[in-house]
């Protein structure tokens, strides 16, 4: 089954945690010269053209990217560099996906793999990296291509797993992967994102991940509103593996602002925590 297609919700709430905490992952990568790889298990389109009918249907990313005004967040200015690398006319007509933020922020050295299972996103994923000789794009599923490329030539790297949890077997399946994973890599860093639609399914994710012998394990999440029993996404959040150093504190001071910026009601709330020491 994959009638799921980012570009419904391209820039929402989600996405704009998720972005910021990819790329603070990726700005300390860069710290070193050494190479490193971003391995994106499920990676979608690349970019996202606000104006398709997709994006117009649901017009998510007026209650996320278009509520950040650039000006208010000079500790956010990569993530807006990025954003206006796609946007040459100053408004916001394009989102850019994972793959494209990343590669943004590799160098010559670097290389990123993406995968993407939808035959019209990987279409639209390898025509959007075409000209990128450090990317490679597979149309396969990043559960099993992941551990096949694991550990990376370069032993540095971060790997983001952002499946659509259409399915409900991914909640395992994100779990049992990572900790197949970190067999293989145990260096490396894990970026893995989750909505909250009902809370018990994320109260296990984290149960698993607690129980799973992986150490140095943070959490960082946004809800926009209370939990809630009706349908729908009201919070996501980001379980980090191997976070860079200053991560938790750029996020204590992010997120409480993020809320302010984001929250819907006065429910919205926001955690950020250790769930395993290092
Ligand atoms: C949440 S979207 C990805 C968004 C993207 N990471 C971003 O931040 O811009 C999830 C994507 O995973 C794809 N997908 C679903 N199952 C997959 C699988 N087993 N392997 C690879 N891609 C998959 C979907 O087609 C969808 O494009």
């Amino acid at each position: 089954m994959l009638s799921y297609r980012h570009s419904f919700h391209t820039g929402n709430f989600a996405d704009v945690l998720k972005h910021i905490v990819v790329i603070e992952i990726l700005l300390h990568l860069r710290k070193k010269d050494k190479a490193f790889d971003y391995i994106d298990t499920h990676a979608g389109a690349g970019l996202f053209n606000l104006a398709s009918a997709h994006s117009v249907k649901l017009q998510e990313y007026l209650t996320g990217i278009a509520k950040l005004k650039p000006q208010d967040w000079p500790e956010l200015s990569h993530y807006f560099d990025v954003i206006n690398a796609f946007n040459s006319s100053g408004e916001l007509a394009f989102y850019p996906g994972s793959p494209m933020i990343a590669t943004h922020f590799l160098r010559s050295q670097d290389r990123a793999w993406l995968y993407e299972l939808h035959p019209e996103d990987a279409a639209l994923l390898s025509q959007n990296t075409q000209k990128d000789k450090r990317a490679r794009v597979m149309h396969e599923d990043g559960f099993k291509g992941l551990l096949s490329l694991l550990p990376p030539v370069s032993r540095r790297g971060l790997v983001l797993i952002d499946p659509p949890y259409e399915i409900k077997s991914d909640y395992a399946q994100v779990v049992e992967t990572v900790i197949n994973a970190y067999k293989k890599f145990a260096t490396g860093s894990y970026a893995i994102w989750y909505p909250v639609v009902e809370r018990d399914r994320i109260n296990q994710l984290e149960k698993r991940f607690i129980k799973s012998g992986i150490k140095n394990i943070q959490r960082f999440e946004l809800g926009i509103s209370a939990d809630t029993s009706e349908r729908g996404m009201t919070a996501s959040g980001m379980i980090v593996i191997n976070p860079p150093w200053q991560l938790m504190s750029t996020m204590q001071s992010l997120l409480p602002k993020l809320l302010a910026c984001l929250a819907d009601d006065d429910g919205a709330f926001y955690k950020c925590d250790v769930l395993v020491d290092e």
